[in-house]
């Protein structure tokens, strides 16, 4: 059985993808600040996620759509200085990245901040900015399923990919963005099936949230491993009622996932 320990080496791309290939699953934590991010490395948190979820989890908003570049700096600035051994992802806010140009004007300032990689929701349209970025040096995760900045083009916050058409969609996407140049690809809300299939068929390796438990890794947002959200999703799990205390919590997440306890039916979309 797995116990969480405090990260020994520093994380890379290069690492995520041995343990991919190893089947070894990783951890990731959407967090937001100096303290929460020194908590992860301690607990062995590989990757760390400064979320455009911020703008609900820590500023008070509806949706990621108000979130700014100013403000995801701020965040991947104080996450950087709590956190020296975790792959530090930064999200790319709502429309920062509509052209390949001005997604490489954004990214650089991302990076900047202290970030390894950056994070953008869509499907193939954003082969060519994937490329376009890789190619210059900087590292992309790909998402797709419910992307939350397009909220209001899907119609709500719901599951992806139900259907034999919209699942071929996503599978398709993720070939696109793989064949890109994409290194990681975060799934969101869609069934477990269908992130099975998409894991086995692409290079680069996997984070689901409400995807079930094939996928390559995990990542939930530390209001939610805390139980601070008013309404939880499905696929979300309070950590802290069994742990007692934070770090426990982030131990219990991550010992949960790495011993594949976590996610359960329960928390998965089939
Ligand atoms: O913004 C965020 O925190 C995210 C995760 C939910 C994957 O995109």
């Amino acid at each position: 059985m797995y116990a969480p320990t405090a990260l020994e080496k520093t994380v890379t791309i290069q690492t995520l993808r041995k343990m991919k290939a190893a089947g070894e699953k990783f951890i990731t934590v959407a967090l937001y600040d100096a303290p929460m991010a020194a908590m992860a490395q301690k607990t062995g948190v590989e990757a760390v996620l400064i979320g455009d979820s911020l703008g609900m989890t820590v500023l008070g908003y509806e949706s990621t759509i108000p979130v700014t570049m100013e403000q995801m700096i701020y965040h991947v600035e104080a996450v950087a200085r709590g956190n020296r051994k975790s792959l530090i992802l930064g999200d790319m806010p709502f429309m920062t990245y509509a052209t390949p140009e001005q997604a490489l004007t954004n990214a650089t300032r991302i990076m900047q901040a202290g970030a390894h990689m950056v994070k953008i929701e869509g499907g193939a349209w954003l082969a060519e900015t994937v490329r376009m970025l890789t190619d210059r040096g900087i590292p992309v995760c790909a998402h797709l399923g419910l992307t939350p900045q397009s909220v209001h083009k899907l119609g709500g916050f719901r599951v992806q990919g139900r259907d034999e058409e919209t699942a071929g969609e996503i599978l398709d996407d993720a070939a696109a963005l793989d064949e890109a140049g994409a290194d990681l690809l975060v799934l969101e809300c869609v069934p477990a099936a269908l992130a099975k299939r998409i894991t086995e068929s692409v290079a680069m390796p996997t984070i689901g949230i409400g995807a079930g438990p094939h996928t390559d890794a995990q990542v939930l947002v530390i209001n939610d491993i805390l139980g601070l959200t008013e309404q939880p999703p499905k696929f979300s799990k309070n950590f802290l009622i069994e742990a007692g205390d934070i770090p426990g919590a982030l131990s219990k997440y991550a010992a949960d996932v790495k011993n594949g306890v976590f996610p359960d039916d329960a928390h998965t979309f089939n």
